[in-house]
């Protein structure tokens, strides 16, 4: 399972690099606002700096609602960096700028997708990825996984090439269960990933091999 990590910010984007564990990054409108950037060339300056980091796939969503717009956006933010991916909205409009981005090779990440109906049309469209919201489902108390397995169980069955990208990730738990439920790809935020290192007996372990190194050595 590839690993995305889930921000607009620099400094752990660096760091998840530096793991050297990361295949990409995925951004909304809502983390590019948390990291403070306004307007549209500060925007486009950040994913360029974001895809200068990280060698692998960079989600940049388009604004726009409609289809004109999107295929405007899109173009514009494809043409920034080799790695961007388009972010579009799962909305009818949306799946028809997909399908043009398709046509054109531009790759795609539809997003806000809540059921395995709207993960079909974006399969069908030629999406690159596909992503369910994991946590947001959980929060409604639904089940994010479940719609994750049942997304990647209806592509396997029909042979459909778009990649599962569990998204609205916020445990190191969610990870392990999109390990276990086939996702192509998780994105998540630092913290989560790097919960996956967490276990006592590796510290324990680690205490008793370097406390028995320097009784012997000093
Ligand atoms: C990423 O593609 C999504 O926009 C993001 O994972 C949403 O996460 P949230 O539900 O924690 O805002």
């Amino acid at each position: 399972m590839k690993f995305f990590v889930d921000t607009a910010n620099l400094a752990q984007i660096r760091e998840a690099n530096d793991m050297g564990v990361l295949d990409g990054v995925t951004t909304n409108p809502s983390l590019m606002a948390k990291e403070g950037i306004k307007g549209v060339e500060n925007c486009k300056k950040h994913y360029v700096e974001i895809c200068n980091i990280v060698e692998g796939d960079v989600s940049a969503e388009v604004i726009a609602t409609d289809f004109e717009g999107m295929v405007r956006e899109g173009e514009e933010l494809a043409a920034l960096h080799r790695n961007i991916v388009v972010k579009v909205p799962c909305i009818a409009d949306g799946i028809k700028a997909i399908k043009y981005f398709t046509g054109k090779g531009i790759r795609t990440n539809c997003t806000l997708v809540f059921s395995p109906g709207q993960a079909l049309l974006a399969a069908k469209a030629g999406a690159t990825y596909v992503s369910p919201f994991v946590g947001r489902l959980d929060d409604v108390a639904s089940d994010g996984i479940e719609l994750v397995e049942k997304i990647v169980d209806m592509y396997r069955y029909y042979g459909f090439q778009t990649q599962v990208l569990a998204a609205s990730i916020r445990t190191t738990q969610h990870i392990i269960q999109c390990i276990e439920a086939g996702a192509d790809v998780a994105t998540c935020p630092l913290s989560a990933i790097k919960g996956l290192l967490n276990h006592p007996l590796t510290d324990i372990g680690l205490a008793k091999f370097l406390e028995d190194y320097r009784k012997v050595n000093g």
